[in-house]
Order: structure tokens, then C-alpha cells, then sequence
């Protein structure tokens, strides 16, 4: 409906309309998400309607703060550690829900676990502290498509869904996402802190499921849904040359992309701009693409630090529908 500009008339506008039982999309650091009252069954399951979301698929709780979180779901110490340590911040912890939540069991799709995030961004630390209850937000696309990472890439996706204006996305990519159990920490999903840096303050390395199989379904449902995809069909690991002969949109990485791409991630090679750019960059060429009936190609990114999560998305994007 609207693009509102962060003024303290517009988040209590926005803080009205989720009390009210709707929908808002939030900025975060990450990407922005489209938000309803975790409390609030109607909404949350509106949320599902909204994005045409797969109902295994759980949503992420946001909080203001660690003891917010720690009045719906158990803090191990390593959860903790990592609360302590991460947030806020671009790090979610899926942790077992305590008994009394009141948050909906829509939001957690049945599990007996629930995934928390505090975020860094101003806006969405203002909303959150203005509805004083957790605020379920997926990030806000149509299930399937690309994550987005400005106001007008929501605005496109969801005309119906007020957003408030903030600004780029500052990582540009998802949360990462860790499991804490009884057992060893596991990897979820790679995200916006690279998977070194959280083992460096755990001291231990993550274990990580398979790709599928039981284990997966019950702790990591999101690996089930297809993810992340433009419209025009990606090619991943692209040279220069092959992309010129397809006549295929090319997105560059790093010195060596050629002056004919179309976009470059990061000139200089940096994986942390390249991350922020990714979403960006992917909704820009593939309206392009589709407005020329072309495909688009991407050259290799390394697996290093971000480039992990990186590769995680484009492989994703990359599947055929
Ligand atoms: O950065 C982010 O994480 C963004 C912003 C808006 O916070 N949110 C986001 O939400 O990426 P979404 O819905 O696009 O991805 C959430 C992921 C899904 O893969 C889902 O399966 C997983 O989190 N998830 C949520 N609750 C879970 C749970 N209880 N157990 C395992 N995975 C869970
Ligand atoms: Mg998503």
C-alpha cells in the first residue's frame, strides 16, 4: 500500500496496525521482513496466506532483547553464548519453546522449537519495543522468490503490505541460523555471520544435517522448500566468454569480470559487499532479463567466509521450478 518513512507517527501507524491483527513489513539488517504479532494466531496464519508459504515451513521470532527471548524458548549455555556474543545481530538460534509461550504454535508449523532473533536494525528494534511482544517476520517476499533487501523491492512483491522505509539492507542476506539442542551445535542454515567466526566463540566446530531425511524435515523444514529464485533462469560458475555466446546477463565478482557484465558484485573481490549486493543486483538484472527474454549467468564465487552462504542461495536460485 505504502513506502512510510521511519518517523515515530509511522511506527506507532505500524504499531496499530499489527495490535490490530495485520501485516507490516520491517526493515532489518539482514533483509526486511514482513511482520505480524507472534501471539497472534490469525495474523501469523496470514503471514502464510500472504507469502503462499508451505505451512512446514516455520517463521522466525524477533525480539528486543535476550530476556525477551528467554521468556519463550530454553537458553542453553552455547545458545546463550552466542546470544551473548551475536546479537543484535544477524544470527537466529532455533532453541526448544518453553512450555508457557504464549507465542502460536503456527509460527514454530508444530515443531516443539522456536527460532529467535534479536536484530540490529533501529526501525525494527523500535517496532519491536513499541508492540512489546515478539514480531514473527519471514522475509517478506512470495514464497520461492528472491529476499528483499530495499523498501521497493517489498513495495513490488507485495503491493498490498504498508513497509517502512530503512534504507538498504546493511548484509543483504539472511540470518544464519543455528540449532540448539541437547546435542552439538548444528548449523541450520549459512547466513550473514560466517559459519568461522560463530566457531571460533563456540571453540567447536557446527555439525551440519543432510541435504534430506527425517532429521532434516524436523530440525531444518526450510532446506525442504525451493528458495531464493528470479524468474529468468541462472547459470552459476559462468566464464566471460560462455555468457557472451549464450547471450546470457552476466554478474561479475571480483578484478576479473569483464567490462560487458552487467553488474559486478564486488569489484575489489570483497565477500562482505558482495553479500550486501547480492539480492539487489539479482532483482535489478532478472527484471532486466525478463524484460529482454534473457538468462542470467554468474561467475564463480569463492566458498570462503560469506561466500559459503553465498554459493547456498545461487545454488538454491539455480534449480529448475
Ligand atoms: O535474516 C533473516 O533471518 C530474515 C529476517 C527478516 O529476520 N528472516 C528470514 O525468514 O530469512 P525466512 O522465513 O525467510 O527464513 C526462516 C528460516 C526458514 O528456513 C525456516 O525453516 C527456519 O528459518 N526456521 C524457523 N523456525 C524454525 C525452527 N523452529 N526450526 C528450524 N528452522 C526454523
Ligand atoms: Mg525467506
Amino acid at each position: 500500500m505504502a513506502i512510510l518513512p521511519p518517523t515515530a507517527a509511522n511506527i506507532e501507524r505500524a504499531r496499530a496496525q499489527l495490535t490490530a491483527g495485520g501485516l507490516v513489513a520491517m526493515p532489518t539488517e539482514t533483509v526486511y521482513g514482513l511482520a505480524a504479532r507472534a501471539v497472534d494466531s490469525d495474523a501469523v496464519a496470514a503471514i502464510y496466506a500472504t507469502k503462499q508459504r508451505p505451512q512446514f515451513n516455520p517463521l522466525i521470532c524477533h525480539v528486543a532483547d535476550l530476556a525477551m527471548a528467554q521468556a519463550h524458548g530454553v537458553f542453553n549455555p552455547t545458545a546463550q553464548k552466542l546470544a551473548q556474543h551475536f546479537w543484535p545481530g544477524a544470527l537466529t538460534l532455533v532453541v526448544p519453546r518453553r512450555a508457557d509461550t504464549p507465542i502460536c504454535t503456527l509460527v514454530s508449523a508444530g515443531l516443539d522449537t522456536l527460532a529467535l532473533r534479536m536484530p540490529s536494525h533501529q526501525v525494527a528494534q523500535q517496532l519491536i519495543a513499541a508492540c512489546d511482544s515478539p514480531l514473527a517476520a519471514p522475509s517478506a517476499n512470495p514464497s520461492g522468490r528472491l529476499s528483499p533487501t530495499r523498501a521497493d523491492h517489498v513495495a513490488a512483491m507485495l503491493p498490498e503490505i504498508d513497509v517502512l522505509e530503512g534504507g538498504a539492507c546493511e548484509i543483504g542476506l539472511e540470518s544464519t541460523i543455528i540449532g540448539c539442542f541437547d546435542t552439538a551445535p548444528l548449523l541450520l542454515r549459512e547466513g550473514g555471520i560466517a559459519r568461522h567466526d560463530i566457531e571460533a566463540v563456540l571453540g567447536e566446530k557446527l555439525q551440519e544435517l543432510p541435504e534430506h531425511g527425517e532429521a532434516t524435515a524436523k530440525r531444518a523444514p526450510g532446506r525442504l522448500a525451493r528458495h531464493y529464485a528470479p524468474r529468468a533462469s541462472l547459470r552459476l560458475n559462468q566464464s566471460a566468454e560462455a555468457a557472451q555466446r549464450d547471450d546470457c546477463l552476466l554478474i561479475g565478482f571480483g578484478a576479473d569480470a569483464p567490462d560487458t557484465a552487467a553488474a559486478n558484485l564486488s569489484p575489489t573481490g570483497d565477500l562482505v559487499e558482495a553479500a550486501s549486493q547480492l539480492f539487489n543486483v539479482l532483482h535489478r538484472l532478472d527484471d532486466q532479463a525478463m524484460r529482454q527474454g534473457q538468462s542470467l549467468a554468474i561467475m564463480p564465487i569463492p566458498e570462503q567466509g560469506l561466500g559459503a552462504a553465498i554459493n547456498d542461495r545461487l545454488r538454491r536460485a539455480a534449480e529448475p521450478a
